[in-house]
């Protein structure tokens, strides 16, 4: 396994692999990452995987500087799943003094996630952007744990005509049925025991819709209030909507995504089903 920490190397490398599958992670990696390795792996011809905390989709706000890092453990994960390269630039290289530009992408970004966390979405499209002109994948693996952001990154390729395949791989899940993240580890136990009440809510949700219920006021109301017992949670929202706009529908007709986003302490988790159909976002 290479491991590539310039623009300039990086480009070399991924120049000469003709069916390359890219992984883009903020590390702190954990078998959410590795499912989307595991998926590269099965149909590419070789992988790379970037590690890289992409500071302009923080809000000043936000936990940038203490997300997670563990770039040794990170490069033991990746060599034992058989990825060829790891592109792990510092922000210096990224952004280097005078970068003053962004992408916008129009619509899906100013609800939900976007809403709440603005100029985030800009940041997401504008790294995913430089790391596909970076590392010039064949396909691109993303996680239905963030529909909103797998959303974004699709219309991001087509609007800008950018030739990447994006694959969306299912959410890898705890026992309990949280859905990993790096950000649970700033959990506390009693916050950690708590939390699995969001997948709770979102599997109230889908027992409704499969049951035939298919007003969204009524599987949003079924979310609230599965998660109004748990007084440690607040709810940042709650969301029926289209898989593709995630605007929030009235009548769900075909398929739809259950989204939630709720805050324990200080730390905020997302998470979402898909109603329908095959039950996953494709
Ligand atoms: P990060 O949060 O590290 O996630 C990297 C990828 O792993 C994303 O596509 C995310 O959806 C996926 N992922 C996270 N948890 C998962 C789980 N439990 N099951 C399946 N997939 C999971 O998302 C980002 O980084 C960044 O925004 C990035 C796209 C790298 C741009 O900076």
């Amino acid at each position: 396994m290479q491991v590539l920490n310039s623009i300039a190397e990086m480009r070399a490398a991924g120049a000469r692999l003709p069916d390359l599958g890219l992984v883009p992670t903020m590390g702190y990696l954990h078998e959410g990452h590795l499912s989307l390795v595991r998926r590269a792996k099965a149909e590419c011809a070789a992988v790379a995987a970037s590690i890289f905390v992409n500071p302009t989709q923080f809000a000043p706000n936000e936990d940038l500087a203490r997300y997670p890092r563990d770039l040794q453990r990170d490069l033991g994960l990746l060599e034992a799943a058989g990825v060829d390269l790891v592109f792990a630039p510092d922000a210096a290289e990224m952004y280097p003094p005078g970068f003053d530009s962004s992408i916008a992408v129009g619509g899906v970004t100013n609800v939900l996630e976007g809403a709440v966390r603005p100029g985030h979405f800009s940041g997401v499209a504008t790294v995913v952007a430089k790391l596909f002109n970076i590392v010039r994948p064949t396909r691109a693996y993303f996680g239905q744990k963030d529909a909103q952001q797998c959303a974004v990154i699709r219309k991001l390729v087509r609007d800008l005509d950018i030739p990447v395949e994006i694959v969306v791989v299912p959410t890898v899940r705890e026992a309990d049925g949280l859905a990993l993240s790096s950000r649970n580890s700033y959990l506390t136990p009693d916050q950690r025991a708590a939390a699995s009440t969001v997948y709770r809510a979102l599997g109230a949700a889908r027992a409704l819709f499969d049951g035939g219920e298919r007003n969204a006021g009524v599987l949003r109301e079924t979310m609230r209030s599965a998660m109004s017992a748990e007084p440690s949670i607040q709810i940042d929202y709650v969301s029926i909507s289209d898989p593709s706009s995630l605007r929030e529908l009235s009548v769900v007709e075909g398929s739809a995504l259950a989204l939630i986003a709720v805050r324990l302490g200080s730390t905020r988790l997302i998470d979402n089903v898909v109603l329908g159909e095959s039950n996953r976002l494709q």
